[in-house]
């Protein structure tokens, strides 16, 4: 959204100076931003046909980010350099995107003709066992914190995808398999480290900035870069799970049919076991999901009601079995219920916007 806005800025400021040359970077509005970086960074900048730079573009989940074309792009090792970035994007109106773990469905961690902060470097994993929290760089991955954390007995309420980004996984909610327990990823933070427009770094939790670690929970790139969520630490646990044929689960768990349960459902195949979540989310990554490809997202969130949800299903069905000649197209349904554990567990940590959002049982 930001990148937007400063963009919007530039094209003004272009017309009113249409003869001077600074109308020239509106052709290329990073460009100005991306020589202030490299004389102060010049080893973090990288520039297209670079052999990083084609690397980081390749390393998104959604095709439509992958294309759009960055004026250079960056990879800040400390929450300094972010700040130093900042205050250069910023104070030149450069457009940027800011990106993580590149695992958004839509073009939001790329931007064409600008600066993209990647975050990929920021992986640190701070196991501070006194308090009982884990430091996580916005740039890991869940499936190596889980690694990390597995060799102390030790997890975090994180995604459920091994390569979704800690970044805008905890700035966004955050669906963990051990969410009916604990509530959102973002319930569990006891503290964001947070680089602002003007380059300020702050940490922000309970008892300092309440207001801005509120906002956060469900905040994404709007205030701010965060170089570091402090989340809890949590026994590491071993679950029931696997990969199974969606469609019988949705006989027993929708038909309500007296008597039907999920393990007298036929299955068309069946990985399930107990086992820890690192293994969990790797099946789930196998079975579930095409890794590379153009997408087309849309969420709707309801009332919990399974004849609504079974309707759902039916009309999707009906629409995609017709184009079921195109190949390499692939579609999905996905239910993500959102139970009466979140929000108690919301409340207990400090609260967050989806309260405001919360009325009963939903399905989004
Ligand atoms: C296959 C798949 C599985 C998924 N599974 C789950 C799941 O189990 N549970 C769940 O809750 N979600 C899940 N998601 C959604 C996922 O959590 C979000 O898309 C999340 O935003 C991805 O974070 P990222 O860092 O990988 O992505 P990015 O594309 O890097 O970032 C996403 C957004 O957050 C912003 N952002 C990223 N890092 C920062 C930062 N440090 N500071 C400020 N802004 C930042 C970016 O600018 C961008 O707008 C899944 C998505 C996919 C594609
Ligand atoms: C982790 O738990 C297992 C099983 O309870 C135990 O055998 C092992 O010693 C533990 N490891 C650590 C590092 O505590
Ligand atoms: C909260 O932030 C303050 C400074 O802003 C810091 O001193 C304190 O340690 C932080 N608390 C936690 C739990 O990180």
């Amino acid at each position: 959204m930001k990148s937007r806005i400063l963009l919007l800025l530039i094209n003004l400021a272009s017309l009113k100076a249409d003869q001077t040359p600074f109308s020239k970077n509106t052709a290329d509005p990073g460009h100005l931003c991306c020589n202030k970086l490299f004389e102060s960074l010049p080893s973090k900048v990288h520039l297209p046909g670079s052999v990083e730079y084609e690397r980081q573009q390749y390393d998104y989940y959604s095709l439509q980010q992958a294309e759009l074309q960055p004026s250079c792009r960056v990879t800040p090792t400390t929450s300094s350099d972010v700040s130093l970035i900042m205050k250069t994007v910023t104070t030149n109106l450069c457009p940027f995107a800011v990106r993580s773990g590149g695992h958004s469905a839509w073009p939001g961690s790329n931007v064409q003709g600008g600066v993209t902060l990647d975050l990929s470097q920021l992986t640190i994993i701070d196991i501070d066992e006194k308090r009982g929290t884990v430091g996580l760089g916005p740039g890991s991955r869940w499936k190596a914190v889980y690694a990390a954390m597995e060799q102390y007995n030790l997890t975090v309420v994180g995604g459920r995808s091994p390569n979704v980004g800690v970044g805008g996984f905890m700035l966004g909610g955050g669906i963990s398999l051990l969410s009916f327990r604990r509530g959102f990823g973002c319930d569990n933070i006891v503290n964001y480290e947070i680089v602002l427009a003007d380059g300020t770094i702050l940490d922000v939790n309970a008892t300092s900035h309440s207001d801005l670690f509120w906002a956060l929970k469900l905040g994404s790139t709007n205030y701010g870069i965060v170089t570091r969520s402090t989340t809890r630490e949590e026994l590491q646990v071993i679950i029931i799970g696997g990969g199974d044929e969606i469609v019988s689960v949705w006989h027993a768990s929708l038909d309500s049919v007296p008597g039907a349960s999920l393990t007298d459902t036929p299955t068309i195949a069946d990985s399930t076991r107990t086992t820890s979540l690192l293994n969990l989310v790797g099946d789930l990554q196998s079975s579930a999901f095409v890794e590379t490809g153009r997408r087309r997202t849309y969420t709707l969130t309801v009332k919990l009601d399974a004849p609504f949800l079974w309707d759902v299903f039916k009309h999707a069905k009906d629409i995609f079995d017709k184009l079921e000649y195109v190949s390499g197209m692939h579609w999905y349904l996905i239910y993500q219920p959102i139970t009466k554990g979140f929000p108690i567990k919301s409340s207990e940590t400090g609260g967050s916007p989806f309260k405001v959002f919360w009325k009963s049982p939903m399905t989004t």
